[in-house]
């Protein structure tokens, strides 16, 4: 192709971005990413949203990472044809963790954001020294989290909590149902440690469903302390790729098309969910059902 041809075609690409607001992908297993989304939808009000949550795989914590790497590849090819969004952000520390470099990999034209235990934070925060991450088991047990302790936490104590419980709890609540203290405290229990006069005084919430249960956490935890939720700083960087990498302006014409959720399970939102997501901005629920073992190349 000829430079001019070339430049021009350029411009165009330019011109239709610039006219446009930007359409993003936020993506997790369940209802978790609804915490991210909350805050990109906060910051980015111009931009036109759909949450996608891969409830038939759900949880993601307990499976195999083969079967997890395979499952998020496959469920968001579906996922980029049916949208096509300019950005996708991976709202999930369970599958950011394993999966990101295989996505960049697959979709290299479409910037990933991912979300990772926000441990670096949390060990400049902390005045104890002793810090928790809470997190699924898939989470703690990852190379990635443990790299992570190793680089911005050597100066501290950490405690990995896994829980394979609290996401499940946090939907049930999503969900309208009534979810017991005792379960919840036994599940935030272990990430409150003591050493000598010392005790544990940040809490990274390493799993995105976490910061939906904030307020039980704060009633029933042994002592207070900083919970640290990565979702607005994963605002920000969304914002900054959108801006620096893809050239959107600051302020767009706000999109006319309506912001909405897709779930790959079978069970439609009962009313308490749909309330939750039209809170959150999402207007309607579509369902694209994915089985599992349809849609995990196993
Ligand atoms: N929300 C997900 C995370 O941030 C995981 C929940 C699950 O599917 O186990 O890790």
């Amino acid at each position: 192709m000829g430079y001019n041809r070339r430049l021009n075609k350029l411009a165009v690409s330019l011109a239709s971005t610039m006219s446009r607001a930007p359409k993003i992908l936020i993506f997790d297993s369940g209802l978790g990413g609804l915490t991210v989304c909350g805050e990109v939808a906060r910051l980015l009000p111009d931009a036109r949203l759909i949450y996608a949550a891969d409830d038939a795989a759900f949880p993601y914590g307990g499976l195999p990472e083969d079967v997890l790497i395979a499952r998020v590849l496959s469920v968001m090819h579906r996922l980029i044809a049916l949208c096509d969004p300019d950005a996708v952000v991976i709202a999930c520390n369970t599958a950011s963790t394993l999966a990101l470099p295989h996505l960049r990999a697959q979709f290299p034209k479409i910037p990933f954001i991912g979300t990772v235990p926000a441990i670096k934070p949390a060990a400049s925060q902390s005045r104890s020294g002793l810090i928790s991450v809470l997190a699924t088991p898939g989470t703690v047990a990852r190379d990635y989290t443990r790299d992570l302790v190793r680089t911005y936490a050597a100066h501290c104590v950490v405690t990995l909590a896994g829980s394979g419980e609290l996401a499940p709890l946090a939907e049930a609540f999503m969900q309208g149902k009534i979810v017991p203290d005792a379960a919840i405290a036994r599940e935030i229990a272990p990430a409150f440690v003591t050493a000598g006069q010392l005790r544990t005084d940040c809490i990274v919430l390493a799993c995105t469903h976490y910061p939906l249960l904030l307020g039980h956490f704060e009633r029933l935890a042994p002592w207070p302390v900083e919970w640290v939720d990565p979702a607005p700083a994963i605002a920000r960087q969304t914002s900054h790729v959108l801006r620096e990498q893809l050239g959107f302006p600051a302020t767009n014409p706000p999109s006319a098309a309506p912001n909405y959720a897709v779930f790959t399970g079978t069970l439609s939102p009962g009313p308490e969910l749909l309330y939750a997501l039209r809170l959150r901005g999402l207007e309607k629920a579509v369902m694209e059902p994915m089985p599992l073992a349809e849609y995990s190349g196993t």
